[in-house]
């Protein structure tokens, strides 16, 4: 195995609050131990067209307070195939890379894990998603900042829902889990949540309506996971105004502000444990590992394991948000 000397940073898929800070602290630790770092702009884009820079100290100066990437992120479609894994190692071999930290959610981490099994460049991965979906570790990088985004959010739209005594469908982001959907409902005191783990065999909206409303509440306001593979706000407020006439329905979709804004200190915190760990990892020899915080520690987890093996949600928060909600 190559000495270690140059250390390459990138950012991949969707953006998360807290990012920079995770930049700043593989970097600063990086140099601190005696390494060269360079940052990859455009994720594995960047690294397929050698978009590359070295990196000092100064150049993440300022960045933990901000939102977004320095680096900007992208989907690569390029860099999974053959082809994109040559370009991509070509351009390591000619910046001097001699290893990889990949700050990304599932995919991002899944293209690393399949890039260092064909080639023999150490990876580690750092979790940075909103959705929270990685395995292993108990919250990613830009969950924490995005749940109060989203209670901000919520409280606000509580305000007109009270005035009007209406029914609101908040649509929030997770791609395909529940942890920001479920987990705002309780932060904002909302009556439901709909989410993805919870909607094999059970008509979630049904369950809800036949539950009843209660009747000195002014308002109600359901949380509803967006879900590639079912259902949006748009779906269940159709439904109750079919088939529950009577109420006055509202939809309100959050989107991207949900990616944006300064990271809450938490996230802050999480990227520079992470981020230091990285280095860590690397001097340890590790080459094919998230690295994570579970209960307070930094833990190390195989990179196929925390991209692939789905990331289970407390059922326990379910019941929590059931019993506060009447
Ligand atoms: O994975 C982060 C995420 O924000 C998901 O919650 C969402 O489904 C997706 O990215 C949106 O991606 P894009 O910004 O490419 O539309």
């Amino acid at each position: 195995m190559t000495k270690i000397k140059t250390i390459g940073v990138l950012t991949s898929g969707g953006d998360s609050p807290g990012m920079n800070a995770a930049i700043r602290a593989v970097t600063r630790s990086a140099i601190y131990n005696g390494f060269h770092v360079k940052g990859i702009y455009r994720g594995y884009e960047g690294l397929i067209h050698d978009e590359v820079k070295r990196f000092t100290t100064e150049d993440v100066s300022n960045i933990i307070q901000t939102g977004g990437t320095i680096l900007r992120t992208a989907r690569s479609k390029e860099f999974p195939t053959p082809a994109g894994h040559r370009k991509a190692y070509e351009t390591l071999v000619k910046e001097h890379i001699d290893a990889l930290v990949v700050i990304g959610g599932n995919g991002s981490l899944s293209g690393a894990a399949q890039f260092t099994e064909d080639y023999d460049i150490p990876c580690i991965g750092l979790p940075g998603t909103i959705d929270n979906d990685l395995y292993g570790t108990d919250m990613t990088i830009g969950y924490d900042t995005t749940l109060n985004t989203i209670t901000q959010c919520v409280d606000k739209i509580r305000d007109t829902a009270n005035s009007h005594e209406r029914i609101f469908f908040v649509e929030v982001m997770g791609r395909d889990a529940g942890f920001l959907a479920q987990n705002s409902a309780i932060a904002s005191g909302a009556e439901a949540a709909i989410i993805p783990e919870d909607s094999t065999d059970t008509d979630q909206l049904m369950t809800f309506m036949q539950r009843g409303i209660r009747k000195s509440k002014r308002s109600c306001i359901v949380i509803v996971s967006e879900n590639p593979n079912g259902h949006g706000a748009m779906y269940y407020a159709d439904r109750v105004m079919k088939e529950y006439p009577g109420y006055e329905v509202r939809v309100s979709i959050l989107g991207h502000l949900q990616r944006g804004g300064s990271p809450s200190a938490r996230d802050r915190i999480l990227a520079s444990r992470v981020g230091v760990g990285a280095i860590d990892a690397l001097m340890e020899g590790q080459r094919n590992v998230m690295v994570g915080i579970k209960n307070d520690e930094v833990v190390y987890v195989p990179l196929k394991s925390a991209a692939g093996k789905r990331k289970p949600i407390d059922k326990s928060l379910i019941k929590v948000l059931d019993e506060l909600s009447i």
